[in-house]
């Protein structure tokens, strides 16, 4: 039995390198050393940010600090491989117009670009810490932040490098529509050009939306290639809107992921459990737009891999819960919740070319949620309840 000195309440101050959370009523690990299940009545040993230790509680190891948790559940942090934090005001109207009948349409990006053009950094990087703030008091640790609301070299380059501060996942999505002004071939010179130039040094990865009232095919191949070339790894947005090629083009090309996949077909289906592409979805789109949702059974049944993601944006979907996209992934999407907390978990981390964060493995960074509930089911079983009480961002309390 470990001699620990116990921290009493509160969020623990570690006094060393390690600290010991212990008193966990059901841990989730995603190691297969423990099984399909969670652990009960567990513990985990954090050193210098890492995990090295999970098992029984009994057998826990000693460390500096022990903190027990008193029975809540705790689950690997949330991996949000899809968002766009970078922007300025909102389309409350737009929403309200379309809860009475007015349909989606990737038009409305073109108010928030407005907007973020007119803002100064200082407005964009408040907004930008007050979401990733949001994300993290809701268990998400790690995020993937696009750029596409500037549409200039000036600012979409200052939109990455804002998002740059926050996290290294940083996407270039300045093909993400043909800004006014611009014929669609200018705009794909402009952005495989100078503006890719301007991006490539603050980003790791390139996206395109390659959908209906954005870029076709075509085009979505010019950018990805002109990307590679630089070495941003490739991401799409595709089949969100209606059906198309976007989905299989992700796949001839091995992209890491590509996202929404809402409309369907069963080539666009076949391919990705041919791949090694994620399918990443975002019901809060389709809660958001009130679209049908994709079809995830149809694809975990295929053998497809899924990850689940908020796609925050003021626009399609802005919420910045990865609770609520579990939540509806169970309640709509016919996910089991083992199955949608994976995909908000190690789905993104694969999603994002990942192995270090998303599961609770010895080596793992330390980053996890403390629930406040006797079990991870909870987060689809109390729809809408702020669950996660406390958020540990490399072995150290963070929300
Ligand atoms: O992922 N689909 C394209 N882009 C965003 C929406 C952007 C917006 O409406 O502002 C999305 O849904
Ligand atoms: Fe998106």
């Amino acid at each position: 039995m470990p001699a620990n000195p116990s921290v009493p309440g509160g969020s623990p101050d570690p006094a060393g390198p390690t600290l010991l959370l212990t008193g966990i009523g059901e841990l989730t690990t995603h190691d297969p050393a423990h099984g399909p299940l969670p652990l009960r009545d567990a513990a985990l040993l954090l050193e210098d940010g890492r995990v090295a230790w999970t098992g029984p509680a009994r057998q826990a190891p000693a460390a500096d600090t022990a903190y027990d948790v008193g029975g809540r559940a705790v689950i690997p942090g949330f991996v949000d491989s899809h968002s766009h934090l970078v922007f300025a005001g909102d389309r409350a109207e737009e929403f309200a117009a379309r809860m009475t009948g007015t349909p989606y349409s990737a038009g409305g990006i073109r108010t928030t670009v407005a907007a973020t053009r007119a803002a100064t950094d200082e407005q964009l990087a408040a907004n930008l810490a007050r979401l990733v703030g949001e994300m993290r008091r809701q268990g998400t640790t790690t995020v993937e932040v696009k750029s596409g609301y500037g549409l200039t070299v000036r600012d979409e380059a200052r939109s990455l490098a804002l998002a740059r501060q926050v996290t290294p996942e940083t996407t270039f999505l300045g093909a993400h529509v043909v800004p006014e002004g611009s014929t669609a071939e200018e705009y794909v010179e402009l952005v495989t050009g100078p503006m890719l130039d301007a991006c490539a040094p603050h980003a790791r990865w390139i996206d395109v939306f390659c959908d209906r009232g954005a870029f076709d095919a075509d085009q979505a191949r010019t950018v990805l290639a002109a990307g590679a070339a630089r070495g941003l790894r490739g991401r799409l947005h595709a089949n969100q809107l209606g059906p198309g090629p976007g989905v299989r083009l992700a796949c001839e090309l091995g992209l890491a992921a590509v996202d929404h996949c809402t409309y369907l077909s069963a080539a666009d289906v076949d391919a990705l459990a041919g791949s090694g592409t994620m399918a990443t979805l975002l019901p809060g789109v389709e809660f958001s737009t009130r679209s049908p949702y994709p079809d995830a059974r149809r694809l975990l049944d295929a053998g497809v891999r899924v990850a689940l993601a908020t796609d925050c944006n003021p626009g399609s979907c802005y919420t910045s819960s990865m609770p609520l996209c579990i939540a509806l992934a169970v309640r709509e999407m016919r996910m089991s919740p083992a199955e949608a907390l994976a995909a908000a978990t190690l789905g993104g981390a694969a999603a994002l070319d990942r192995d270090d964060v998303g599961h609770l493995r010895p080596g793992a960074r330390a980053d996890l949620a403390v629930l406040e509930a006797p079990s991870y089911l909870h987060l689809a079983y109390r729809p809408g309840v702020p669950l996660v009480s406390e958020t540990f961002v490399r072995g150290r309390p963070a929300g």
